[in-house]
C-alpha cells in the first residue's frame, strides 16, 4: 500500500478540464476518472466535493494529499441511496427514519461501520463508524450510481480554506492537483451538511448545518443532543477552519478604518448576506461574498447574525474564520 509520503511525492500534474453536467457523456467521465483511480470535484446542493472511490486506499490518501488534509479527520461517504448505506453502515430504525425523511439532501449521518464493507480504512481515519451521506444532486447521485460504490468526498479546497461554491472556486484551489471538475452550477445550500451521529437510540449534533436540530426534532419525535454529551469521536471540528486570507471580526455594526463589513439585514455594509435578513439566503451567500470581501480587503468584519435556526450553522462557519490561525 502507499504510504501518504509516497503518493505526495508521486501527485501528478494534471491539466484540470471542466465539464458541464449538461454535456453529453459529462457522467461517464467522471466514472471512468474515479474507476482509474483519480480525483474528481463535483458539485453537491451543499458545497463542490473532492471525490474518490471510498473503497480504494489510493485513491483516498490522495485526497489527504491534494487538499493537505490532516490524516486524522474522517471523510464522509456519498451514497446513491440508502440502499447503497446499507452495505456499509449498521442501520437502526432511528437512523431509517432519518434517511427516509431527509435523504436526498443536506444531512450526514455518522453510523456503526460494517466489519469488511471494503470502504478504505483511510476514509474513517481509524474510527470505527462511518459518516454517510445522499447528496441531493442528480448528476452526482447518477454518478455513484454507475461507479457503483460510495465516493469518499470532502469539500474541494484546500485543508482549512473556504468552501467552494461553484466550480471556478474549485480551480482556483486545485487547478492542476486533479483532472476533472464537474460544473454543476452554483451550490444553492451554500454551506457543508448537518452532520448527526446516532448511537443507542438517540441523536447527537456533530457539525450545524441548514438543516437545524428543530427541523430534526420535529420530524423525528426525539431531541438532539450537543455533541459534548456523546462519546461519537468527531475529530476534524478544528477551531480555526473555513479561513480567508484577511483577518476576520465579528459582530461588528460598523467598520473600522481599512475594513470591508459584511452587513445582515438592516446593518447594509458594504456586501450584505441578505438584505431582507433571511438566514437562508445568507446561508447561500456565506462563502462567496467571503471570498470577495477576502479579494478586497486584508480586515473583514461582519455583521452580527441572529444565534438561531439555519443562523447557528452560519455562527459556526464564522467563528471558525475569525478563529486564530493556528491549530489547536
Ligand atoms: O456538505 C458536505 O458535507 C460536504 C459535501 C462535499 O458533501 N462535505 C464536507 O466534507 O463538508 P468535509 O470533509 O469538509 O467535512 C466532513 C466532516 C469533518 O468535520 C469530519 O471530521 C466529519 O465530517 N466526519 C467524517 N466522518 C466522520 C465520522 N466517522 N465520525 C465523525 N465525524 C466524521
Ligand atoms: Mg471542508
Amino acid at each position: 500500500m502507499l504510504c501518504p509520503v509516497d503518493v505526495i511525492l508521486c501527485m501528478a500534474i494534471f491539466e484540470t478540464q471542466v465539464i458541464s453536467e449538461q454535456q453529453n457523456g459529462a457522467v461517464s467521465a467522471a466514472v471512468q476518472q474515479l474507476s482509474a483511480g483519480n480525483l474528481v470535484a463535483v458539485p453537491t446542493e451543499t458545497v463542490y466535493g473532492l471525490a474518490a472511490d471510498a473503497t480504494e486506499s489510493s485513491a483516498v490518501q490522495q485526497i489527504y494529499a491534494v487538499k493537505g488534509r490532516p490524516s486524522f479527520n474522517p471523510l464522509i461517504s456519498h451514497v446513491a441511496d440508502a440502499s447503497m448505506a446499507k452495505q456499509y453502515v449498521k442501520i437502526s430504525p432511528l437512523a431509517a427514519k432519518l434517511m427516509k425523511i431527509f435523504w436526498p439532501g443536506p444531512l450526514t449521518i455518522v453510523l456503526t461501520a460494517l466489519e469488511d464493507s471494503g470502504i478504505a480504512p483511510e476514509v474513517s481515519a481509524g474510527l470505527d463508524t462511518l459518516a454517510v451521506r445522499c447528496p441531493a444532486k442528480e448528476t452526482t447521485r447518477a454518478i455513484i450510481a454507475k461507479l457503483g460504490r460510495p465516493i469518499a468526498a470532502p469539500s474541494a479546497n484546500p485543508s482549512g480554506k473556504l468552501s467552494p461554491t461553484t466550480a471556478d472556486d474549485v480551480l482556483a484551489g486545485l487547478r492542476g492537483k486533479i483532472p476533472l471538475i464537474i460544473d454543476g452550477g452554483d451550490t444553492p445550500v451554500g454551506i457543508e451538511s448537518t452532520i448527526i451521529g446516532v448511537r443507542d437510540d438517540k441523536l447527537y449534533l456533530l457539525r450545524p448545518g441548514t438543516i437545524t436540530s428543530d427541523d430534526i426534532a420535529d420530524a423525528t419525535g426525539q431531541p438532539v443532543l450537543d455533541r459534548d454529551e456523546t462519546e461519537i469521536s468527531a475529530p476534524g471540528q478544528l477551531l480555526s477552519h473555513y479561513a480567508p486570507n484577511a483577518s476576520v471580526r465579528l459582530n461588528a455594526t460598523r467598520k473600522q478604518q481599512g475594513e470591508i463589513l459584511i452587513g445582515f439585514g438592516d446593518i447594509a455594509g458594504d456586501l450584505n448576506l441578505s438584505a431582507s435578513g433571511d438566514l437562508s439566503e445568507s446561508a447561500h451567500n456565506l462563502f462567496k461574498i467571503l471570498r470577495k470581501a477576502d479579494s478586497k480587503s486584508e480586515r473583514i468584519a461582519v455583521a452580527p447574525i441572529p444565534d438561531r435556526g439555519i443562523g447557528i450553522a452560519i455562527n459556526d462557519r464564522l467563528r471558525r474564520a475569525a478563529a486564530p490561525r493556528t491549530e489547536p
